[in-house]
């Protein structure tokens, strides 16, 4: 396992939080306070109207922006959506797709995140793609067999090329929000178990070589220790990523 061939990301998820002028100030105290932290990449996943204020006020910063969103069709009559052309143009480089809640709230299912999936990478966004299990499914001790089947169904069709192009963040459902989050060695079995099936899938090179973030309360006091397991390369962060000097801390946290 080679965690120097990959590269660490740290994505905040905004979720549904933040109006423009909150955004613009959000974004600039985050690339303040995160200024030549080159040990990992640091996103900020924003909501649609934010995109383009957001992308503004992180010119010239190392601050990346993405979108939490994306539909599958290039334009037409699906009101509420947004295209891949259309985050690209705002300002997005990334897009969050198959998040827990777009799945429990909105009836994702991992067709339709396949399908957004091919459509982000096809219009060159990079993906941040969700997946874990919810509570029962680890209970009932099958989330190895669901994370896995999550991962060929979201991965169906994409080719390694693309791949190289896509994070993939584990979520356990039951950690997001709650303040429960996984041990460090429930994150690390987890992420070396998508590993292994994208191992299967693409072949080693390809796995090892692709970013799993870890997601679900992460915070500025558990981060190193996530961090520190080889086969998490990353955080997706939701609470903690509003507080700007919450969020740089996880990322001095990566820069180990
Ligand atoms: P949380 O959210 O950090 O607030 O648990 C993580 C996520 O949903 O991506």
């Amino acid at each position: 396992m080679k965690k120097e061939v990959r590269k660490v990301v740290i994505a905040g998820n905004w979720k549904m939080n933040m109006t423009p002028s909150e955004a613009a100030k959000a974004v600039k105290e985050t690339a303040e306070l995160t200024a030549g932290k080159n040990g990992c990449d640091v996103v900020l996943c924003v909501p649609f109207v934010d995109i383009a204020v957001a992308a503004e006020a992180a010119k010239g910063t190392n601050v990346k922006i993405g979108a939490q969103n994306v539909h599958f069709e290039a334009k037409g009559a699906y009101t509420g959506e947004c295209s891949a052309s259309m985050l690209l143009e705002a300002g997005a480089e990334y897009v969050i797709i198959g998040h827990s809640e777009r799945r429990q709230y909105f009836g994702e299912t991992d067709e339709t995140v396949n399908k957004r999936t091919k459509a982000a990478l096809a219009a060159g966004l990079k993906v941040i793609l969700c997946l874990g299990e919810v509570l029962e499914e680890r209970q009932a001790g099958i989330t190895a067999e669901i994370v896995s089947m999550q991962t060929k169904l979201d991965l169906a069709g994409i080719s390694a090329e693309d791949l190289k192009n896509v994070i993939i963040a584990y979520e356990p459902v039951w950690a997001i929000g709650t303040g429960l989050t996984a041990t460090p060695d429930q994150a690390e079995e987890v992420c070396a178990i998508i590993r292994n099936v994208v191992c299967g899938l693409y072949g080693c090179e390809a796995a090892e070589a692709l970013t799993i973030q870890y997601g679900g309360s992460m915070n500025d006091g558990n981060a190193a220790e996530l961090l520190s397991k080889v086969n998490v390369d990353g955080g997706l962060i939701g609470g903690a990523s509003l507080v700007p000097a919450k969020f740089a801390k996880i990322v001095d946290a990566a820069q180990a």
